[in-house]
């Protein structure tokens, strides 16, 4: 129950940090003010009285949802670190990963993409290292994708699974998505022969479903001709 609670303000949180942080409609005054509020809630002593802090954190969630609603604000990263610590109290670094990510299971993934928009730029962030995944490193995509005797290349992804892979017998009845979304979180379902890298199989455990969303969008924006056919 308590847990469930810091799970959603951080998805909450986590989830607005990539709002554009303009103060149109807001004036300096009022943002100051819902700052200073944030402020306090977030001196929550969680070992003194556990019912209050919890509440606190609600209120919280909720300012700051309406504060990126009107104001286009995004909390910083002095703002986000207190609330991991916050939440560290509750539950390990892996446990609050765990609650965030992806898994495995294709077909439940599925389901919740349709819900998500994917943004192809943002995907592109995280393919190249650019943005960190949810365990806070690099996901490491494009150091095998750019090597075409390491992995099959970025380019032309789109092209190669519409027209070689879902081809194939065994892809009969896959969809374009549920083949890009196996290929990232069970790798190992279909090894595609020829390469001398080795696809990880920890993505379900690092993505969230926007992040997976952006990288699907990422590489259906990959439809270049292929070269070699
Ligand atoms: C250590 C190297 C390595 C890394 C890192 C890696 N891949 Fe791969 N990937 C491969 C190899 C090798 C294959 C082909 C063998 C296979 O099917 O597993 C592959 C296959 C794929 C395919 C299927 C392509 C096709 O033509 O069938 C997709 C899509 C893909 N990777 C996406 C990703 C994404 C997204 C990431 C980052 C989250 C990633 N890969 C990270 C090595 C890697």
């Amino acid at each position: 129950m308590r847990r469930q609670y810091v799970l959603s303000l951080l998805i909450l949180v986590f989830s607005l940090t990539g709002v554009a942080q303009e103060e149109a409609g807001c004036s300096a005054g009022e943002l100051a003010q819902q700052q200073s509020t944030l402020a306090s809630f977030l001196a929550l002593d969680f070992a003194a009285d556990i019912d209050a802090a919890l509440a606190n954190l609600f209120r919280l969630g909720a300012l700051y949802q309406s504060m990126a609603l009107q104001c286009g604000y995004a909390p910083n990263e002095v703002e986000v670190d207190r609330l991991l610590e916050q939440a560290l109290m509750f539950a390990s670094l892996e446990d609050l990963i765990a609650a965030q990510s992806v898994g495995s299971d294709v077909g439940a993934i599925l389901l919740e993409l349709d819900e998500v928009y994917g943004d192809p730029l943002q995907g592109q962030l995280l393919y190249n290292g650019l943005e960190p995944a949810l365990s806070g490193t690099a996901l490491g995509c494009s150091g095998c994708h750019e090597n075409e005797a390491v992995a099959p290349l970025t380019a032309g992804t789109w092209t190669r699974v519409n027209d070689i892979r879902l081809a194939l017998p065994q892809f009969a009845d896959y969809s374009h998505r549920q083949f890009l979304v196996e290929s990232v979180v069970q790798p190992m379902a279909y090894i595609t022969p020829d390469y001398a890298g080795m696809m990880p199989e920890f993505y379900g455990g690092q993505l969230t479903v926007q992040q997976l969303a952006d990288l699907v969008a990422f590489l259906d924006s990959q439809d270049q001709f292929l070269q070699d056919g």
